[in-house]
């Protein structure tokens, strides 16, 4: 299979190559490749120019992905020119997808290829009818076959007309392709190569032509500017929602469900309304994801609640704990077993064990914290010194004391205790009590004589 990836999108008005921009937590790129993957195992090629050095290195993340460089950009049929030299010699078929159509479904090839092969057609053509056609290619048929495609701009009043478009997605035999190719010409509006124009080419040579229907409208909606984006942005959710709730989620407002389509969430798990779920996250059973909440690239696992205006990136989870709201997870933290963290406590590269609670506003950054321990409200470990970062040991079953500072490198044994707005630079050994404060003096009566030096004054 070949994929056309070279064109600017222009009309995206973006530094980003098009194929790039996402939907789903995946760039478009993607989408289309996948598609290929999933009815084929061959290696596919993608057709890259434009952005060509960002395109490729995206690529990257696939295997069995070839390139092939289009420079400059002369339109479609120029860009499908480009993999003849993969291809001398071969016969068969070749597929041709659109890198900005990425919401086809296996199905439609799957069909397309079928239909090919039964009718040794030259040449067949994904279609579909939209009642808003604007911009597509239109489908013009004589005596009910397709006789050539017109692009909107260089279509006639009549011709805008038709509600059949041109999918961009074509199954050709190898044979007449590339010789068909040559005689294209850039006589168009757009004084582009076009291989649209291939169609009408192919009937005047008396070579078969066939149609074949996309599985659905919406899928074959090409994404040329952000409105596209967003529109094809909103199906590849609403797609990726309706297979959650078939799989037993409950989204309370899947119009506010933002949740990208690797993402994994187990059965009776309630995600509230204005959830973004992103990246390559896990959620498990039985969940609770209230209101406003963002979590990417996390893994959660059973009975969690995650209360309001949480943001956890890269945290794990673990089954039973509690986290917000308003609390801070970031990259390389976990959360333990039934473990709580309550509002305004961040966490950075940070272990909390089972049953822990850091309930209330507190920094735990590089800390090792054991299970069973209390972190006191306003903990803070200062884990950094201007220079260097320093880890913050915690043991099972600590108590640290409100407003306390732990200076890192610095220990806290099991079972010690910290004792309140204490500042700690030096270990404290298991079972002891530290203490680093000045000790409190009460004079006594002071505030009466200043109350009464003052009256005398006035
Ligand atoms: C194209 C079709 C149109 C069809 C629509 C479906 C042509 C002339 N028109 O129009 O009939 O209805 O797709 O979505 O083919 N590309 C290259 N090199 C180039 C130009 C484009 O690789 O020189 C790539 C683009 O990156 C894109 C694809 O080809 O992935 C389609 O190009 P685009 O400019 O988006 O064509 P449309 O105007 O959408
Ligand atoms: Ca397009």
């Amino acid at each position: 299979m070949v994929i056309l990836a070279a064109g600017q999108g222009t009309r995206m008005k973006s530094s980003l190559p098009k194929v790039l921009h996402r939907v789903g937590g995946l760039a478009l790129i993607d989408h289309v490749i996948r598609a290929a993957k999933a009815v084929s195992p061959d290696t596919v090629t993608v057709v890259t120019g434009h952005g060509n050095a960002k395109v490729r290195d995206h690529l990257g993340i696939h295997t069995n992905v070839k390139t092939a460089l289009q420079e400059p950009q002369l339109g479609t049929a120029h860009a499908l020119q480009q993999v003849e030299p993969l291809l001398a010699g071969k016969s068969g078929t070749l597929v041709l997808l659109s890198g900005d159509v990425p919401l086809l479904s296996p199905t439609t090839l799957t069909v397309l290829v079928d239909r090919h092969n039964a009718t040794a057609a030259a040449a067949t053509v994904v279609t579909a009818s939209f009642d808003k056609p604007y911009g597509y290619g239109r489908i013009v048929r004589a005596d009910d076959r397709i006789s050539k495609i017109v692009e909107e701009r260089d279509a006639s009043p009549a011709e805008r007309k038709i509600k059949e478009i041109n999918a961009g997605i074509y199954a050709f035999d190898l044979a007449p392709l590339f010789d068909a190719l040559r005689s294209i010409a850039a006589k168009n509006a757009q004084g582009e190569f076009y291989l649209t124009d291939l169609i009408a080419i192919y009937r005047r040579r008396g070579l078969s032509v066939e149609t074949s229907p996309a599985q659905t409208a919406d899928e074959i909606r090409g994404v040329n500017s952000r409105a596209e984006l967003g529109e094809v942005g909103r199906l590849v959710r609403q797609k990726k929602n309706e297979e959650l709730m078939a799989s037993g989620v409950t989204l309370v407002d899947s119009a506010t469900a933002y949740i990208d389509a690797d993402v994994t969430i187990g059965p009776d798990t309630v995600i509230h309304p204005n959830v973004a779920i992103e990246g390559q996250t896990t959620i498990g059973a039985a969940c609770e994801i209230r209101p406003n909440v963002c979590i990417q690239e996390s893994r959660i696992g059973d009975r969690v609640t995650v209360k309001s205006f949480c943001v956890l990136d890269g945290a794990t989870v673990a089954d039973g704990a509690v986290v917000g709201p308003f609390a801070h997870i970031r990259p390389e933290s976990s959360v333990g077993a039934g473990a709580k963290v309550g509002n305004f406590v961040e966490l950075k590269k940070t272990v909390l064990g089972a049953r822990s609670k850091a309930n209330h506003l507190s920094y735990l950054g590089d800390a090792t914290i054991g299970a069973d321990v209390n972190v006191g409200a306003g903990t803070i470990t200062c884990n950094y010194d201007g220079r260097d970062k320093h880890k913050t040991v915690i043991e099972d079953g600590a108590f640290i004391g409100s407003d306390s500072q732990l200076v890192a490198p610095v220990t806290v044994g099991a079972g010690a205790y910290v004792g309140a707005g204490s500042s700690i630079t030096e270990n404290v050994p298991a079972g002891a009590l530290g203490i680093a404060r000045a000790r409190q003096s009460n004079v006594d009566g002071w505030a009466l004589r200043k109350a009464a030096a003052s009256r005398k004054k006035g």
